[in-house]
């Protein structure tokens, strides 16, 4: 894997560092993968545990790299990562840091991969890159990743990837796609306890 750090906090957050995967590679997601993040977007079960999707028209994904992704650079916030297929040179998902909490120098993740790449290990593997890219180039003191008790392969994701669950939440969010509250997990990952 390359990385290479940033020293100072936050200051980089404009430019994520690049990271190879081998066949795949994370980078900051551009305008220009806005057919590509349709592409995933409009399939129905890719979204199907998200709030957002799935997409009917090219407009909305590039909306959406617009006024969610790009909009975080306002908040000195990095945009998030592309997964690149090295292959093909196309986007087959985002990972990105999301509901930053500046007290605490906390920031969740959030991911999705389109639906072809599933069960493939290819998010466990990004999951624990942009942990590092977290710790490493951030500087964060904590890591936060929540999911739907129904999500039982993001479950899975986020134990491989060493997260410790620190929370139950019962029926704690409402989703907008089925119109009804979900319990949800929590997990952490710790600075001072990370690769300890
Ligand atoms: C969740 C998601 C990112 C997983 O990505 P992935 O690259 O397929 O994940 P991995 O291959 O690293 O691991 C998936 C694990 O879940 C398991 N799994 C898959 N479907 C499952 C199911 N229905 N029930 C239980 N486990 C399941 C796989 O077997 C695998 O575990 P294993 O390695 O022990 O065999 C992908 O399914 C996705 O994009 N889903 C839609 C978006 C989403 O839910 N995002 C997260 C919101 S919290």
């Amino acid at each position: 894997m390359l990385l290479f750090f940033y020293g100072e906090h936050m200051e980089n957050y404009h430019k994520l560092p690049e990271v190879d995967l081998g066949k795949y590679k994370l980078r900051t997601l551009l305008k220009k993968d806005a057919t590509d993040f349709f592409v995933m977007g409009k399939d129905e079960e890719t979204t199907s545990f998200l709030t957002w999707g799935p997409f009917k028209t090219l407009k909305e994904a590039k909306n959406m790299i617009k006024f969610t992704y790009f909009r975080r650079l306002g908040r000195k916030e990095p945009i998030g990562y592309a997964i690149i297929d090295t292959e093909t040179d196309k986007l087959i998902g985002t990972i990105e840091f999301h509901t930053f909490n500046r007290k605490e120098n906390s920031a969740e993740i959030g991911y999705v991969l389109y639906r072809p790449y599933w069960n493939q290990g290819i998010m466990t593997n990004c999951l624990k890159a942009v942990t590092e890219v977290g710790f490493n180039a951030l500087k964060l003191d904590r890591i936060i990743i929540k999911h739907i008790k129904e999500n039982a392969s993001s479950q899975k994701v986020i134990l491989k990837a060493g997260y410790k669950q620190i929370d139950f939440l019962k029926q704690h969010f409402f989703h907008p796609k089925t119109q009804r509250f979900h319990d949800v997990y929590m997990y952490e990952k710790i600075r001072r306890t990370y690769d300890k």
